[in-house]
Parts: structure tokens; sequence; C-alpha cells
């Protein structure tokens, strides 16, 4: 038998848990807040939810925070990733009316988190715009880059004193791609190579403009900081063929890099990749202008390192094949390429995802050479399991270890400066699309109690054991077996 072998931890490597407004908080219309999006869609269309649920109550955190906290205390992670409503705070979605029994409640949870030593880390964007905003055509229309950074700025004053990592949007590619270039996630607007760059542009100038409101009227004074966190795939070449190992650094540079670009590299602007061919492409299918929208001179400069770290969440590899037969446009078609799984990855509980833990060493060494070896913060990182799960989840467990194993190498042996991780997500919640059918918890939640009581799954355990230990112990110890 191999010998066993343990991999350490940094010293100051931080671990923390993750969860998002909409998706854990319920009370949807108590105490003042307003409808957001995801209110209005989840009630509208329900049957574009599986098994026509909504965020209505979900795990009820707006009222069970402080069980929640003692869960996440249990885990003995440095932090808790959570995400502000921006209706709660701001009905209208302008602060000419506060609601202070929003500003109340983020207050009571920040507070209750510093006094059991968690770190508050908040996200100000995840997914839930105000109706008002989303009616005037959302992160399309340009002045809402204006509306976000004006809530931002009541974020900072009211809990700036405590909170003191912030991110600006969560997942902006995900959101250009399927609730606006796609009909997976609200407002479903399904505009495919146009509605999706147009909504990436304005939340680049969203994040920027909150970025430097932080930068110019908080910093100095809070002390704390602020970045953007994007979802990434990594995208492995379908062959080894020059053809496709083209194709795949293509989708790095108009996936990853259409946002990371104007923000972490020395040129900053989009990839130069994608404003040639986009430019190209949409000339010659007959556009008068660009789909892809452009900076003034004045917005590249202001991009350009606007972000204290780089924040990432992964979970999934895509296979890249050159060429493309999408009816344009699209995406992918204008990148001329194909996505797809590789039969033999690990299936899990949602379509959406394969497990595949190379796949984020590797991206892990590729935003290291893009953009000069940033601090990387690790933000999400989960496994999704399905209704047959039970409260001993060795898949997640699995998917855990290989993922942060990967991740260790990327650490140790390529010198990435990754800072952080984050499990997504301290306890079942609403999934967007697939309702509460995909499970991405450490604690499983019972939806069917009004009590909606927690439990933690055998995941819960092994994480807290890594946290304790900052190690990482292979095979994996017998106690976790059994
Ligand atoms: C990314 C999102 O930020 C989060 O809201 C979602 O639940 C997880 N990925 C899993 O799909």
């Amino acid at each position: 038998m191999a010998k066993p072998t343990t991999v350490h931890f940094p010293k100051n490597f931080k671990f923390g848990v993750s969860t998002s407004a909409y998706q854990i908080e319920g009370g949807w219309n108590e105490d003042g807040k307003s409808e957001s999006i995801w209110d209005y869609y989840t009630h509208t269309f329900p049957q574009r939810i599986v098994n026509l649920t909504s965020g209505d109550i979900s795990c009820d955190s707006y009222h069970k925070f402080e069980e929640d906290i003692a869960n996440i205390k249990r885990l003995k992670v440095q932090f808790y990733r959570f995400s502000i409503s921006w209706c709660r705070i701001l009905p209208s979605g302008h602060p000419n009316k506060i609601n202070h029994a929003g500003i109340d409640y983020y207050n009571r949870l920040i507070n209750a988190l510093i006094q059991n030593n968690i770190e508050p880390v908040a996200t100000l964007f995840h997914w839930d715009i105000p109706l008002s905003i989303n009616n005037l055509g959302g992160w399309c229309n340009p002045i809402t880059s204006d509306y976000f950074a004006s809530y931002a700025r009541v974020c900072f004053k009211h809990f700036g004193d405590r909170v003191k990592t912030w991110i600006t949007i969560n997942e902006p590619i995900l959101i250009a791609m399927r609730a606006y270039g796609g009909a997976q996630l609200a407002p479903a607007y399904d505009s495919k190579g146009i509605g999706s760059y147009l909504s990436g542009h304005g939340e680049l100038l969203g994040h920027m403009k909150a970025y430097h409101i932080y930068d110019k009227e908080f910093r100095a004074i809070q002390k704390g900081r602020i970045g953007i966190t994007n979802d990434a795939r990594w995208g492995e070449p379908a062959t080894q063929t020059p053809e496709d190992i083209e194709a795949a650094e293509r989708y790095m540079q108009m996936d990853l890099g259409w946002f990371a670009h104007p923000i972490f590299s020395k040129e900053g602007n989009y990839p130069l990749i994608m404003r040639e061919l986009i430019d190209t492409v949409s000339k010659n299918q007959g556009f008068d202008q660009s789909r892809l929208p452009k900076f003034t001179p004045e917005e590249i400069q202001l991009l350009k390192g606007s972000s204290d770290f780089f924040g990432l969440n992964h979970y999934n590899t895509v296979a890249v094949k050159h060429g493309n037969t999408e009816v344009p446009p699209t995406n992918e078609n204008d990148i001329n390429c194909t996505t797809f799984y590789d039969p033999s990855w690990k299936t899990n509980g949602s379509e959406l995802f394969r497990v595949v833990p190379w796949g984020f060493r590797k991206l892990l060494n590729w935003i290291k050479n893009e953009y000069n070896n940033p601090e990387v913060i690790v933000f999400e990182n989960g496994f999704a399991g399905n209704d047959t799960e039970t409260l001993n989840d060795i898949d997640r467990i699995d998917y855990m270890r290989s993922y942060m194993a990967a991740m260790s190498d990327a650490i140790l042996k390529d010198n990435c400066r990754v800072t952080g991780y984050t499990f997504w997500t301290l306890m079942d919640n609403f999934e967007w699309q697939d309702g509460y059918t995909v499970k991405f918890g450490l604690h499983h939640v019972d939806f069917k109690d009004p009590n909606r009581k927690r439990t933690p799954k055998r995941s819960a355990f092994v994480y807290q054991d890594i946290v304790v230990t900052r190690c990482l112990t292979n095979p994996i110890p017998d106690r976790f077996l059994h």
C-alpha cells in the first residue's frame, strides 16, 4: 500500500463558506423589501423552475441566521461569504429611500459573525437585481452601472466599518451568457451574441464605478479590499491538433478573458483577439457596428487594476474544438469553437457540471501566466448532488478533496498565489432554475419542515478537519469512512 502523504496549506491561507441572499434568505416581501427580478420571475413563470419552486422562503435565513452562524462556527472557517440583497436595502433600487429594517438585518448578521470570530465577506450583486431596474433593461442599460454604484456606496457607508472584503459582482460571465444572452436565468432575455456583450459591458462598468467609489471615498478610513469574482471554466483542447489548441486559447481569452483582461492585464481593454474577431464577424454578418461595445480611453484606464484580488469561482472543465455550426450571432460562434464534455469525465447531480480536478490546476496556471500571478481567492467551488444524495455524501468529499489537492499543487508546486478557498455552499439552497433538486450544501436542509432543519453532512466534518489541521492527507483518514 502506498505511504500516506500530507499536503500542508500555507500559514496565512484562509478557508470559508459561501452563500447568496436570494438562494438562502427567504423573507422575500418582509419588512419593506421590494421585488427583485428573481421574485418576479419565479412568481410569473413558475414552470421555468424545476418543481415550480421559488426562493420565497428557501432556508429562511432571514429569520434563522443565528443558527447559520452556529453552523459556520462549527466548521471553524475563517470567513463567511454572503451577499446583500439590493432590494432589501433600497426598495426603489435607488438611495432616495433607505430601508432601515434591511440595514438592521445585515447589521445583525455582520455583528454576530464578528462576535463569533468569523470574518464577513460581502458580495454586492449576486444576481437579484431590483425589478424596477430590470424593467429599464437591467445590465443592458448603461445607466444601471451608475445605479449599482450608488447602491454600493450605501453599503460601504453602512457596513464598511466592519466588512473588510467586498465583492462587487458575482460571476458576471454567467449572468451575461445565461440571463441576457440566454434564457436559463432571470430575466432570460435570450439575446445571444448581442445582449450577452451589452450586459457584460454594463457589469464591467458597474464594477469599475463601485471600485472607484470605494477607492476614493472609503478605502483610507475603512482600510478594506474590493474586487470582482469571475467564474471560469478550464478550456481543454479537444485534441492536440494546432487548430484545437488555438481554439481552446481563444475560448479562454473570450470567456474568462472577456471580464478578466480589462481589469487584470497590462494593456487593459477587451482581449485584442476578442475585439478584432467580433468587430470583423459583426461586419461580415451585416451589422453596422460591432456587437461588442467599446470602452472610452478613460474607461480603459479606470478598469485597469480595479480589483484588489482575483476572485475566482470554479467548478468545471469543458473540451474545446475548433469550428462552430450555431446560427449566428452567438458567443461560441464568434469564438469559432464548440465546447462539450468528454464522456470519460465523471458526472454528478447536475447536467451542468463534471468532475475534472486537473482542470483547476491548469486554470490557476493560466491565470498566473496571463495576468502576472495575481493574488487569487477562490470564492466558490463545490459539488452538485441530486435528490438521491444522503448525509453520507462521499462524492462531495471526493470532489472537495481532489479539487483542493489540485489547488495545493498549483500553490506549492507551481507557485500560483492562491490565498483563500471557499466552499459552495454552507447548506442546500435554491439552485436557480434547478430549484431545490440540485444540492451543493455541506448541511442538508429539510425543505418540508417549517423549521427548515439543518443537518451536517459527512462532508461538513471532512471540511472542518481540513480547516482545523490545515492539511489534506491521502488516502482519506479512516475516521471519515465509517
Ligand atoms: C455559481 C453561483 O454563484 C451560485 O449562485 C450557484 O449556486 C453555484 N455556482 C452552483 O451552481
